[in-house]
């Protein structure tokens, strides 16, 4: 069985993908609702929950864990590997290397909740991969709780998005990255922005075949999906229409 874990739902953009990449893999879902968001607390908070998460999938029998979360990755996904260390364990980072290489007009953004967009890792991301490509970081407080609510009509939200994203569009930024997984799930605001000027960068589908590429004998399972969270578990399936990911629900036992 492979682990996959966020702070929430956003996490499940990231599982959507694996279950692309690999349809007959058994995948055991935590979102970690009862702390969510990760965004706004300490590294320290942050690898406290990591930690303890990873130590129960394995103890549920996960053999391979996904950090589907760009916060806990930077965060913890070293102290992970540290507390696993016959484990594969993949994260998820900001898909600069990408943008950068696909960037024409040498300027390219990165969305990111503020722990991310304030972390050492992301500034060496940036250093050892964006070249002489201009980055801007634009921290987006609040958008994962939007996500996570599932409020993904309101109009403050739409607003907050115009807000922080236009000003890059003006700056010449032709890609902008999705540098949180809940982020995914507002491709569409975003693109209503955005329109032809730019295009989205999201790194779930490489994450999935990075995965693929380690999974070895955990990709020939029964296809199954077990959802589990630490607060209102009930909500994980029933938010997966809303996500657009209905066709993964026939899945979950
Ligand atoms: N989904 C997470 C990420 O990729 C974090 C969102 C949050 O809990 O703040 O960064």
């Amino acid at each position: 069985m492979i682990g996959v874990f966020d702070s929430g739902l956003g996490g499940l953009s990231v599982l959507a993908a694996l279950v692309d990449a690999l349809p007959h893999a058994d995948f055991r879902y935590f979102a970690d609702t009862a702390h969510v968001p990760y965004g706004n607390k300490s590294e320290e908070q942050i690898q406290c929950r990591v930690l303890a998460i990873g130590e129960e999938l394995a103890s549920r029998g996960c053999g391979l864990l996904v950090v589907a979360c760009n916060t806990a990755t930077t965060a913890a996904v070293q102290a992970l590997r540290a507390a696993h260390p016959g484990m594969a364990v993949v994260g998820v980072e900001p898909g600069i290397k990408p943008a950068a290489q696909e960037s024409r007009t040498g300027r390219i953004a990165v969305l990111a909740t503020e722990a991310t967009a304030n972390s050492q890792r992301l500034k060496h991301l940036i250093r050892d991969h964006a070249g002489n490509v201009e980055v801007f970081v634009e921290p987006c407080p609040g958008w994962a709780t939007h996500v996570e609510m599932l409020q993904l009509d309101d109009p403050a939200l739409a607003a907050d998005v115009r807000a922080r994203v236009e000003p890059l569009l003006e700056r010449g930024v032709d890609r902008i990255v999705l540098g949180c997984t809940h982020y995914s799930f507002l491709a569409p605001l975003l693109r209503d922005v955005i329109g032809s000027r730019a295009e989205l960068v999201d790194v779930a589908a490489a994450v999935a075949r990075q995965t693929q590429r380690l999974a070895g004998g955990l990709a020939h399972g029964s296809g199954r999906l077990q959802l589990h969270a630490s607060a209102h578990p009930e909500r994980l399936r029933a938010a997966l229409p809303r996500l657009h990911l209905g066709h993964i629900a026939a899945r979950i036992v």
